[in-house]
């Protein structure tokens, strides 16, 4: 019986590989393994063997079932791969040149992001990235905001679930939550926390927020935030800045003005208005394009930084905004659809 069962796989290995249908895998199935199959005809005769060599009979049996059942999947994967083969039809050569080539334009807010950082660049600053999931702590915490400011309200925040983990963004304060970044300030602490002032750096990145949707809002939206941190910086300098900064990004004839703010991080904090009139579908006099203000002390005091010998300010714009007046573009979804026509304006 033991030489039975070997040839019976000795002949599976020399017949299933050259079945070239899925039909003939399934007969052949039932032919070894089925219940009128060969390996079956085989188990009856367990009868005949003596009592004690059953046991190792038994698991020789089920040894060749196995190597049977390994066999017919080997041939229908074999058959499978065949059948995709021949619906992909021949082989692409992806080194070939496209005969298309669609010379492709750059996204209007990667241009207004790479000019922003461009222009901060000439006077000294360093454009330094962060992550998009942030902690309670760097986005709220050790931004001088407490845990009853409306900013960090589930209505305006995207919590993750307690159980997401992410081991590239340490928490700083046990059970503290996650969350998609609601500003881009969060770069702010961690770029104090790894080094000594003096600092200059600029922030641009994706934000999330929620928000209904309109031509304005959009629950998720790009920013650049700037941080300067020295001795004896003062309100002067930030205006000095910020005029610089928007005069080089919109021309000259561009106004700047600063209206008094609240921004727990800043103190005092403005909303920083425009006038750009210069600019296409520029209907208002006054456009509101960011807040800023001086550090607030309490902020430099949780990063480490003696806020008796150490002064900055700080700066949070919207990049959209910013290019929705640049290109005269008057709904922000545009930004966001990937139509073509909208995209190859731009260049
Ligand atoms: N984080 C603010 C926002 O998202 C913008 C902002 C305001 C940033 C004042 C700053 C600042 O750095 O000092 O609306």
């Amino acid at each position: 019986m033991q030489d039975q069962l070997s040839a019976l796989v000795t002949k599976a290995e020399a017949e299933l590989p050259s079945l070239p249908t899925r039909p003939d895998v399934e007969a052949a199935k039932a032919r070894y393994i089925g219940p009128k199959g060969e390996l079956t005809g085989l188990m009856k005769q367990m009868g005949t063997v003596p009592k004690e060599e059953r046991p190792a009979m038994g698991k020789l049996i089920n040894q060749t079932q196995m190597a049977l059942q390994a066999l017919l999947d080997t041939a229908l994967a074999r058959i499978e791969a065949n059948e995709l083969a021949a619906q992909l039809g021949p082989a692409i050569d992806p080194t070939l040149p496209s005969p298309d080539p669609l010379p492709g334009t750059r996204h209007p807010l990667t241009l207004v992001r790479e000019e922003l950082n461009s222009i901060l660049r000439k006077v000294g600053f360093t454009v330094v990235e962060g992550p998009e999931v942030e902690t309670e702590y760097y986005c709220f915490d050790a931004l001088n905001t407490p845990v009853d400011h409306p900013a960090r309200d589930a209505q305006d925040t995207f919590y993750l679930p307690p159980e997401a983990t992410f081991p590239n963004v340490a928490k700083k304060v046990p059970n503290e939550k996650y969350l998609l970044r609601t500003h881009t300030s969060s770069v702010q602490i961690r770029t104090m926390l790894k080094g000594e002032p003096p600092i200059r750096m600029v922030s641009p990145g994706r934000v999330y927020r929620r928000d209904t949707v309109d031509a304005t809002h959009s629950a998720n939206f790009h920013q650049m935030e700037g941080l300067y941190v020295d001795k004896n910086v003062t309100v002067s300098d930030l205006k000095a800045l910020l005029d610089y900064v928007l005069k080089s990004l919109l021309g000259a004839d561009t106004k700047v003005r600063f209206r008094p703010h609240y921004f727990g991080y800043t103190e005092p904090s403005f909303e920083v208005d425009l006038s750009a009139k210069h600019l296409p579908k520029v209907n208002k006099e006054w456009v509101e394009i960011m807040g800023c203000g001086m550090v607030d002390p309490a902020v430099f005091d949780d990063v480490g930084y003696d806020s008796s010998v150490w002064s900055g300010y700080a700066f949070g714009m919207g990049i959209e905004r910013i290019a929705m007046m640049m290109y005269g573009i008057d709904d922000i979804r545009y930004f966001y659809q990937n139509d073509l026509r909208f995209l190859r304006q731009f260049s």
